[in-house]
Parts: C-alpha cells; structure tokens; sequence
C-alpha cells in the first residue's frame, strides 16, 4: 500500500485509513490543542533527557528545539494548520516536527501518547489553578472594599430566611469571603497533587531504553522545595488515574457553588422586596416587554452556570466509573468538562469581582430592616441569663413577650414595662436597653462574631493575604 493512505504515526499494521466518519468521531484536536504550549513544553524535556542519556545526538536535541521554537511562534500567531485527520494535539505537533527535521522521529523514544497527555494536563492543571487563585483573588478584593465601606452598616442575618439577628453587611460579606479563601487553598492543594510527572511512564510499564525520569522531571518543574524530582510512582496508576481532574473539578464546583450562594443573597438584596443593594447598569439587563425591569442577570447566569460546573464534575465520575486500568479511548472525553469548569469559572469570578466593585448599598433601607426589634429578642434572652434566670426559662419569657407584641400589634420594644413585668421579675427597667444596635454590637467582640473590632481586625487580616 502507498505510504500516504496509511495514518503517518501508527499505520504500520493498517491496510487503511480510517472512515471520514470515524475521523470525525475520534478527533480530539478540536478542543485538545489548547494543549499545544504544554504539549511543546513536555516535548523539549523528554527530548533533553533523550540527549542527556544518549538516545539522540546533541545536534538533533538543537533540531528538535529549533523546530519546536517554530511550531510555538506559529501557534502564538494562530498560524498552524491543525489537521483533523491527524486526531489529537500530539500527533499533529509531531507531525508538524517531522516537517521541519528528521530528528522529530525519534521524539516519541520511550514514550506513549498515554504519558504525554497525562504530562500535558499536570502541567495544564498547575497553571489553571494558579491561574483561578488570582481570579479568586480579584474576587475577594473586591468583596472586601465591599466589607469595608460597608462595615458597620447593619442589616438582618437570616437563618431559614426568616430574620434572625442582626449583623453587619461587614460581616455579612467576610462570610463570602472565607469561603472563597477555603478555595483559595484548595486550588494549592490540586496544583501540589498535580506536581509528579508521569514521562517515562510510556504507555504502561515503562520502557527497556535507558531513560532518566528523574532528569526529564527536573527540567518540567516537577520538583518539590529541595529542587528534589517528583515521579509517579506507579506506570499503570499514571496513565489510568484521573483523580486531577476530578479535584479540579470539584474545587472548580465548590467555588462555583460558593457564588452562587453569594449570587442568590444579592439577588434577594436587590428585589424590591428587600431593596437593600442597586446593582450597576452595567451588569444588569432590562426585559424585552417589561420597560421598568432591571434583572440581575450576572448572578442569575452564575447560579446557572453552576449547575453546568458541577455537571462537570458528575461527567467525569461517570466517565471513569466503569473503566477498568488502564488508559481507555473514553478518557480523551475527560477535556471539555475541565476545561469548560476551568473557563467558565474564570469567567464568573471576573464578573463577580467587575459587579461587586460598583454595587451599593441602600443604606437607609438596611438601617431600617435592621431596626426590627425582633432581631434582638436572643439579646433580650441573654439580658434575662445575666440577671440570673436560666436560659430556658429566659426563652420562654421572650417567646411570651413576642406573643403579647404580636397580639397587640406593637414592637417588642414597646411593650409596657408593667405587662413586661408580669411576664417575669427579670424584665427590669432597664430591660429596653437591649434594644440599642449599636450595644448588641459591642457586646460581641469574641472571634467569629460581628463586633465592630472583630470586623475590622479580620478586614485587616484579608487585606493583608491579598495585598501580598
Ligand atoms: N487524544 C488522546 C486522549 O486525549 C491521547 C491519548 C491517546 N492514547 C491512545 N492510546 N490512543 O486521550
């Protein structure tokens, strides 16, 4: 058979090309050459290391350098002729190389597609998730300006989304912001578990040729703080585990799910409902028909692609699920979900950060939600425990209380302190006291808790992570 109807990388033992059909379906090109630097970056190592043992010449490691600086400038320009045919990112890279040196034959010595691309996405994976932390960062920045101009501005906490108590907006928007900073830490551990380089690997079991893993590693940046080479340990275990991406995955999830929380409170603050935010024109939509809307549509796009990130996250358990060790064609699927949670996410925190940074505050209409005297009926509670009644008994003397207001249809706060008395002995003139915000405030200066000093020694602490 000619040469040019046999496929150039694995022919050998074919009689023909594939369908057209087939072509189609087992392309990976299409979404897998964002790979292409990677791709190229694993390539000079494993072609350093051939020369370094001796499997190719010093002039052919040049060649191969030089050919491969070409194809990267080419790809900076989007200027290389991705071939459908020739499937995937690799083959078409290597592919690209024979056309420029003899030497590119020799690239693949000692190594299988299988540990190439598991090389290409630990690589992928370091920069993304260093990539999100800035994100994520840019974020949080903005939620803390937020947390800051609004520190003391006093709104109701909710609990079942009934009022509960009162905090601050301060507060309220720290909460986010550990959240975000526990994901923030999770992206360093999936970049650490990420940090082990599977060349040499081979398709399974290695290779007889004499292949230094160690060094091959050392020049990718597979090292730990001693500079020391970190190896997969196992060649089977490296080619068939993708427990990367599914901790990308899923530290892609748990951060989409955390702004999605924060997107539904400030959908909620933004009803007129509650009116206790504008957010800016610039992140909102109006309605088609309806001329007086304004939607908050950047936070009702982010819980939606949500729900995409974390059906990311269930594509890929599915995917691996069933598959027996070790690599099954079914795992070239394993790209678009992570990239799509990767992009995506990126997109959201952007959009997170861009809004934030022009929302404000209603201040009156915070000021005034937060005035409900109910909101301090636990402070009144543990007004009645220092006077020396048991906590219980203390709410239940609260819950009669609120029963009498409701009954009446007054606030709790105003009460006559006769009826009050006749409800308990504890309820002391001075029992109104409890009502004051900025009291029930004060009294709470222990860590966690929203006391004016607490805000601001924990803004300090945030504010000096993310200036660093
Ligand atoms: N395009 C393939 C993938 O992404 C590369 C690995 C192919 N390996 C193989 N044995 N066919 O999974």
């Amino acid at each position: 058979m000619p040469n040019e109807t046999k496929h150039a990388t694995w022919g050998g033992r074919f009689s023909s090309r594939p369908d057209a059909l087939m072509q189609i379906f087992g392309e990976s090109v299409s979404f897998d050459k964002r790979l292409a630097s990677y791709d190229l970056k694993g390539s000079l190592g494993h072609a350093a290391m051939l020369a370094y043992v001796g499997l190719i010449s010093a002039e052919e490691l040049k060649e191969i350098e030089l050919g491969i600086q070409e194809l990267q400038e080419e790809i900076l320009k989007d200027d290389f002729p991705w071939k459908l045919e020739m499937e995937d990112v690799h083959m078409n890279l290597e592919q690209a190389l024979r056309g420029k040196t003899k030497a590119a034959d020799k690239l693949h010595t000692g190594r299988s597609r299988n540990d190439q691309v598991a090389t290409d996405m630990r690589l992928f994976f370091k920069d993304a998730c260093s990539n999100l932390q800035v994100s994520l960062e840019g974020a949080m920045q903005a939620l803390l300006f937020i947390a800051e101009k609004y520190a003391s501005l006093p709104i109701p906490g909710y609990t079942h989304l009934q009022r509960a108590q009162p905090v601050t907006v301060g507060h309220h928007m720290l909460a986010h912001i550990e959240s975000l900073g526990r994901d923030h830490e999770r992206f360093s551990v999936v970049a650490k578990h990420a940090n082990a380089c599977p060349l040499g690997s081979g398709a399974i079991a290695g290779s007889t040729l004499p292949l230094d893993r160690e060094y091959t590693a050392k020049i990718l940046g597979f090292v730990d703080d001693d500079g020391n080479a970190c190896l997969t340990a196992n060649g089977m275990d490296a080619v068939a585990d993708r427990d990367l991406f599914l901790e990308f995955a899923s530290a892609c999830s748990m951060t989409a799910v955390h702004l999605s929380r924060l997107a539904e409170d400030f959908i909620l603050w933004n009803s007129s409902e509650f009116g206790f935010v504008t957010l800016p024109d610039s992140f909102t939509t109006g309605s088609s028909l309806m001329p007086q809307k304004k939607n908050p549509d950047c936070y009702e796009l982010i819980r939606g692609k949500t729900g995409r990130i974390v059906g990311n996250l269930t594509n890929l358990l599915v995917l691996v699920k069933g598959l027996p060790l070790t690599y099954n064609r079914d795992l070239q699927e394993d790209k678009p979900p992570v990239f799509d949670s990767y992009d995506q996410l990126s997109l959201c925190l952007a959009v997170v950060k861009g809004c934030m940074e022009e929302t404000v505050f209603n201040e009156k209409k915070c000021q005034l939600a937060a005035s409900d005297p109910l909101l301090l009926a636990t402070d009144l509670a543990d007004f009645l425990v220092s006077k020396g009644l048991p906590f219980r008994q203390a709410h239940h003397v609260v819950g009669e209380l609120v029963g009498l207001a409701e009954s009446q249809g007054i606030r709790l706060s105003e009460i006559p302190d006769e009826d009050a008395k006749q409800i308990s002995e504890f309820l002391t003139n001075d029992w109104r006291e409890v009502f004051d915000l900025k009291r029930a405030f004060s009294m709470r200066e222990k860590p966690g808790m929203p006391g004016p000093k607490q805000i601001a020694s924990r803004i300090a602490h945030w504010n000096s992570i993310l200036s660093d």
